[in-house]
């Protein structure tokens, strides 16, 4: 398909994340557009992109697309990771006709809820370093201080949560303690600039030592490629597919997990 090509009616968007990540952004998809056939892909056998380097991170980014656009064709296709976004985005673009919907940090709108105008922006390492995340800061932030926190560790205890592994309170508590800062202003909003950490906001909650607002940009993505999309089609009864880049097929835990966004494993190839 090229820019010329008419999205044809049912189109085929892939959401793409490292991971599960995506999982929190393609839920949001699905429940905009019904008319939408979706193919959920994620690296698994690079996972997590937070540590690869940005050369390596490109590179696996690019190639990896390829192949999944020339797999699945889709009409649109969304990054729905933060740490790829931040980088890769040119080369897509500049490489593919197909229109990519990013997943970028809200920092513009986490500031203007903020009432304390102090934010934390909870990512990867690879996403607080990037320039990206900085130029986002400076243009968007306005009077409001920034805290950028990365953490190591967050989206792999998510993925393993949602594989039925071992996530503990102590190791979340850990990991999100510096997103909380309290000397002069006290943080009151924080932004998910990692599509994994929504998976975990019910326990972000319990364990945030006070309560803040947590920003996930996922119902703003959705909206993003439903108005690229334009007219919506007759809903759709078809399932979700999805594909692992290691070819690994789920265990029985991420098979429940993974129908609970509407993703049956059990008659397709993953
Ligand atoms: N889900 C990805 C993001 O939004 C990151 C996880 C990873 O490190 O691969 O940044």
């Amino acid at each position: 398909m090229d820019a010329t090509t008419p999205i044809p009616a049912n189109p085929t968007v892939l959401v793409f994340d490292s991971g599960l990540g995506g999982l929190t952004v393609l839920r949001e998809i699905a429940a905009l557009r019904r008319d939408l056939k979706l193919v959920y892909a994620a690296d698994d056998e690079v996972f997590p992109y937070g540590r690869l380097a940005d050369d390596a991170l490109i590179a696996r980014v690019s190639s990896v697309m390829d192949d999944l656009i020339a797999r699945y064709k889709p009409a649109l296709a969304v990054i729905a990771c933060n740490t790829a976004s931040t980088l890769t985005l040119p080369v897509l673009r500049a490489k593919h006709t197909i229109p990519f919907v990013g997943t970028v940090p809200a920092i513009k709108p986490a500031c203007a809820l903020s009432k304390t105008k102090r934010i934390s922006v909870l990512a990867t390492p690879g996403t607080v370093k990037r320039d990206y995340t900085r130029a986002l800061i400076a243009e968007f932030a306005g009077d409001c201080q920034v805290d950028l926190i990365g953490s190591q560790w967050l989206a792999p205890l998510a993925e393993a949560y949602l594989r039925g592994e071992e996530a503990a309170d102590e190791q979340i508590a850990k990991e999100i303690a510096p997103a909380f800062r309290d000397d002069g202003a006290k943080t009151d909003t924080i932004v998910l600039a990692c599509t994994h950490y929504p998976l975990l906001l019910d326990r972000l909650k319990q364990l945030a030592p006070w309560p803040v607002t947590w920003v996930d940009p996922a119902p703003a993505i959705a909206r993003r490629v439903a108005s690229l999309l334009t007219t919506p089609g007759l809903p759709l009864m078809e399932p979700v597919r999805v594909h692992f880049t290691s070819g690994k097929a789920p265990g029985p835990a991420l098979a429940k997990s993974l129908k609970s966004f509407g993703i049956d494993v059990a008659d397709q190839a993953v």
